[in-house]
């Protein structure tokens, strides 16, 4: 049987315009769009392996490392967590997760595939954890590796004590590995001075580029580790010892170990060099000054925060309680349908309870913030007033 071409493919690609105010990817620039349209190069090209340098830089100064060790995994955030934990986690390791939303258990659920040993410490339900209930749990498990999500999106809470988990990590003789896929952009990180052993971030999120190439960087100390293990990471796309010699990371010859999509890393050098040039505290500032006003908009709509504490407030994916007796995925679907625009509902725990509303990059405006608090206040009007009639009649 020979199967035909389908039908579908011949007719033209067609992609909508939608404003991006979900959890991401946020919406990414002319300037990142129009670099992503350049020739694509061949992965060993010089002036691909320039571009990755170049992005290197970038990223150094977006996570503040000197790491060597600092590179991007060809892969979504997802691949970002992967390699954490792929290149740390040995067979039998004692690994603890911090627990703030799904981030922690999505992290179990990869450790264990490595062969770690895993822990919780999870926070009350809508809390960050505390220093205290962290340091509890380092007595009773005594761990190798500890996780953190220092923005969980599905909650969007924001864990503050990151300073203090790099010394406690210390004392433990523990790595520390720091998911910032969501907080990155929204609040400050300091990677080298916070003595965070691997962090991670969305390329897709505040800085606004391509999803798919995921900003990583080990600290010395983690990559000393990994020279040493008894065994190889179980994966071999996720080496970062072979990743970071494409890379040219350790002052080695390149070496081929996959194809980088050139396309993508162009995207990625623009959104970077954006971010760059407006620097990161400004972004931070911008970032946070806006979720200030989505969250007075909130209060003045009648409706009300899941994050009860404002400190523990993730300022680039807000979660809005949904009011009793309406459908969330109603007033995302007329958002949507009328204005093109993304509300997005929960994700795990949170899952019919909160709206999820993100201020991400070229989202992160006071225009936008003012705009996505008329269109929810008007979808859920209208909802509601649907709800009505349907009883009555
Ligand atoms: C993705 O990051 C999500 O929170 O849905």
């Amino acid at each position: 049987m020979e199967v035909p071409p389908p039908l579908v493919l011949k007719r033209p690609l067609y992609v909508p315009s939608k404003t991006l105010m979900g959890p991401g990817p946020s919406n990414c620039s002319h300037r990142v769009l129009e670099a992503m349209s350049n020739p694509v190069l061949g992965h060993m090209h010089p002036e691909c392996l320039q571009i990755m340098d170049e992005v290197k830089e970038g990223i150094k100064y977006i996570f503040q490392t000197l790491n060597d060790a600092t590179m991007c995994i060809s892969g979504a955030g997802h691949a970002g967590m992967e390699a954490s934990l792929c290149n740390l986690i040995e067979d039998g390791d004692v690994v603890l997760l911090g627990v703030t939303g799904v981030w922690g258990h999505r992290a179990a659920d990869m450790a264990r595939r490595y062969g770690a040993d895993v822990r919780y410490v999870e926070a009350s339900f809508g809390r960050a954890l505390s220093q205290e209930e962290i340091k509890f749990a380092f007595e009773t498990h005594r761990p190798r590796v500890f996780f953190v999500a220092q923005g969980d999106s599905s909650t969007g809470i924001i864990q503050q004590n990151i300073r203090e988990l790099g010394e406690l990590c210390r004392q433990f003789d523990c790595f520390l590995v720091v998911d910032t896929v969501a907080s990155l952009g929204g609040t400050e990180f300091l990677m080298d001075e916070w003595k965070v052993d691997v962090v991670y971030t969305g390329s897709q999120k505040s800085l606004g580029g391509p999803a798919g190439l995921t900003p990583i960087s080990f600290s010395k100390r983690a990559l000393t580790h990994i020279k040493q293990r008894k065994s190889k990471p179980k994966v071999y796309y996720f080496d970062i010892l072979l990743i970071g010699q494409y890379w040219g990371c350790y002052g080695t010859p390149r070496i081929y170990h996959h194809t980088i999509s050139s396309t993508l890393l162009y995207g990625l050098r623009e959104a970077l060099a954006h971010f760059c040039a407006v620097g990161l505290k400004a972004v931070v500032r911008r970032h946070q000054e806006c979720s200030r006003r989505l969250q007075l908009g909130i209060e003045e709509l009648g409706l009300e925060m899941f994050v009860q504490r404002e400190e523990e407030r993730l300022p680039t994916v807000n979660t809005i309680k949904v009011p009793f007796g309406v459908d969330w995925k109603k007033v995302a679907e007329y958002a949507m349908r009328k204005y093109s625009v993304e509300i997005s509902g929960g994700l795990g725990p949170t899952v019919e309870h909160v709206f999820r509303i993100g201020l991400m990059g070229e989202n992160a405006t006071v225009e936008r913030v003012d705009m996505v608090l008329s269109i929810l206040h008007e979808a859920i009007q209208s909802i509601k007033l649907r709800a009505v009639k349907a009883e009555r009649s």
